[in-house]
């Protein structure tokens, strides 16, 4: 597998379909209790968007999708909710995995996996093996994943790998470790359920994304929501440090 230089290197051509899409899926919680329903029904019904999600990307032949699932810190949360989570996870992978490989979808889980029981980490590995060949979008679930973990793994890998080079390491050194380094940068950045903020998901690999918010929550993240979002995409200008006259001007 390649590995991808930084996207700030090259330009995307204005007014494409992102290549790839990182969500933070939130709002569940929110969701359910307007409903006076128990957070975790949210919850349950958040893995129905991911769904829908998942067709809409293929239609519009997006090629990578990467959805924050848990982060290291929603281990915070009550102890009957985490285990929710968790059992609801590997119902939906059980669940679905036929499906993805059927759809030729590669399923990745990024994420430290050493809090997982023994039996969801099985599971995991099974639905990746099953679908580690197939060629189209590549679904990429992040759990117990947090930014500062990614990088610290990443240079604890490398420095074991060319110890020799300390003190000399580039990004290109760094990046072949990080969790996403079989996938380009994300294009676009989905946050839904109306907070402005990256909450520890992908660090490095935001650098030079286009960065969208929703006041949307989860579940009610729609096909026309989802459009809303890649028409505002479409409509920026990513310049990467140029200016705007560099981006029409041939290029040098
Ligand atoms: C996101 O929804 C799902 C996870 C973090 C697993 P929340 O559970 O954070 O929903 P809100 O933010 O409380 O509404
Ligand atoms: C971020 O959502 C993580 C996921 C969606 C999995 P949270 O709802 O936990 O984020 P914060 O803690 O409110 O920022
Ligand atoms: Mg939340």
């Amino acid at each position: 597998m390649g590995f991808f230089t930084s996207a700030t290197q090259t330009i995307p051509t204005a007014g494409e379909i992102p290549k790839h899409i990182a969500v933070i899926m939130d709002g569940n919680g929110r969701w359910a209790r307007k409903r006076f329903l128990p957070r975790v029904a949210g919850h349950k019904r958040g893995v129905e968007t991911v769904r829908d999600l998942v067709k809409y990307c293929i239609s519009l032949k997006v090629e990578y999708l990467t959805l924050f699932a848990f982060s290291s810190e929603n281990w915070r949360r009550p102890t009957e909710e985490v285990s929710y989570l968790m059992e609801l996870f590997m119902h939906a992978i059980k669940r679905e995995v036929a499906k993805l490989h059927q759809n030729n979808i590669k399923l990745i889980m990024i994420g430290d996996r050493s809090r997982f029981d023994a039996e969801l980490v099985t599971q995991i590995e099974a639905s990746e093996q099953l679908t580690a060949n197939n060629t189209g979008l590549v679904l990429t679930i992040a759990a117990n994943y947090g930014g500062r973990w990614d990088v610290l793994q990443a240079v604890n890998k490398m420095q074991l790998a060319a110890p020799q080079l300390t003190g000399f390491y580039r990004e290109d050194h760094l990046t072949p470790y990080l969790s996403l380094s079989y996938a380009p940068e994300p294009d676009l950045f989905i946050r839904t359920g109306g907070e402005t903020r990256i909450s520890n998901f992908l660090l490095w690999q935001l650098a030079y994304t286009e960065l969208y918010f929703t006041d949307t929550l989860w579940p009610d993240f729609n096909e026309e929501a989802f459009n809303l979002a890649i028409q505002s995409y479409q409509n920026r200008e990513r310049r990467f440090g140029r200016t705007s006259e560099q981006l029409i001007e041939p290029k040098t």
